[in-house]
């Protein structure tokens, strides 16, 4: 064997074989190059091989883009067409999105507000999402996060996905809202999102609120629903949805608001109050009582 080995490297230019050689010689012959070109090929194959399905894997389809004929061009700015990493949006792909973010401070019916606004087939408004710190360390963190809901890859329990007209969530002033305001003013500008602020108009009734809520919690611990102490408002349900474009709705939120009534019978030190308030600016707290 290793004599017909010696044989083929010495000449393996020439051609013409030698005339004894016997047909088994012939055989491993062919049989040794068919190895080597497999051996080859194989090597080749896959030196090529993740160039190639790069290749393919960067094929995508073009999707053709929304036809936003029918949205008002001052409205542009402020129209989107997300296209989620995490799931396709379907039938629902070229249904315009609108970004929202309600602005609010603890004990200002936020909560309830936002039940309300989810109860929309069409909202998914996220929760407090900025209450964990590091969302919000940096004006590029807090720029992450949004990007990642506006583009509705955030997932909450009040996500709708597909066929959503309006999404955002609730942040609160003093979740990093205060320190990076002018990164996310720029931010809201560039991707036109549509900011809801949400006050109570009567602070002492908001003060009050906070007051009475903690005394709750240390009281009497609430089971199963969330409470809230608020006083609802029908049209301003009505201007949210007509600001936001929404198809309209009657909006309903299960959660139960309690203190309800005038201030008066809540508070135990109320003469003492009205005395300090009267003739002040603030006099009026003591009258106003959520009407219009
Ligand atoms: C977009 O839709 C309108 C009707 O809403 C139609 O008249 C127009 O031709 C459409 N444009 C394109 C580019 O499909
Ligand atoms: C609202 O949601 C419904 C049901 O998912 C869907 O059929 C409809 O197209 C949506 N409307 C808008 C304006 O996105
Ligand atoms: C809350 O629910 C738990 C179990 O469901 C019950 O044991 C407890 O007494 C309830 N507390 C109040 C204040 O109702």
């Amino acid at each position: 064997m290793t004599e017909y080995l010696c044989f083929f490297n010495k000449d393996a230019f020439v051609i013409k074989g030698p005339k004894k050689s016997p047909l088994l010689l012939r055989l491993v012959v062919v049989a040794f190059a068919m190895v080597c070109g497999i051996y080859i090929c194989s090597i080749c194959i896959k030196q090529i091989s993740p160039h190639t399905t790069a290749k393919f894997l960067n094929i995508r389809i073009f999707d053709q883009p929304c036809n936003s004929s029918n949205v008002e061009e001052w409205e542009k700015p402020y129209v989107h067409y997300p296209k989620p990493e995490t799931f396709s949006r379907e039938e629902c792909a070229c249904n315009p999105v609108r970004f929202f973010a309600i602005f609010s401070m603890q004990r200002s019916g936020s909560g309830w507000f936002e039940t309300l606004l989810n109860s929309h087939v069409n909202v998914s408004s996220n929760g407090e999402i900025f209450g964990k710190r590091e969302r919000r360390a940096s004006v590029s963190a807090i720029t992450q996060t949004l990007d990642r809901v506006y583009n509705l890859d955030w997932f909450s329990s009040a996500s709708k996905n597909e066929c959503n007209a309006a999404v955002g969530f609730k942040w609160m002033l003093n979740q990093g809202v205060m320190e990076h305001h002018e990164g996310i003013a720029e931010y809201f500008k560039q991707k036109g999102v549509h900011a809801i602020f949400l006050f109570r108009r009567n602070l002492l009734r908001r003060m009050i609120s906070v007051l009475a809520n903690s005394y709750d919690k240390r009281n009497k611990p609430l089971n199963g629903t969330h409470k809230s102490h608020v006083h609802s408002s029908i049209e301003k349900l009505k201007e949210v949805q007509d600001f936001l474009r929404l198809p309209y709705r009657e909006l309903t939120s299960r959660q139960v608001k309690i203190h309800s009534g005038h201030l008066s019978k809540q508070v135990q030190n109320w003469d003492e109050i009205h005395k300090v308030l009267k003739g002040t600016q603030y006099e009026s707290f003591l009258h106003l009582d959520y009407q219009r």
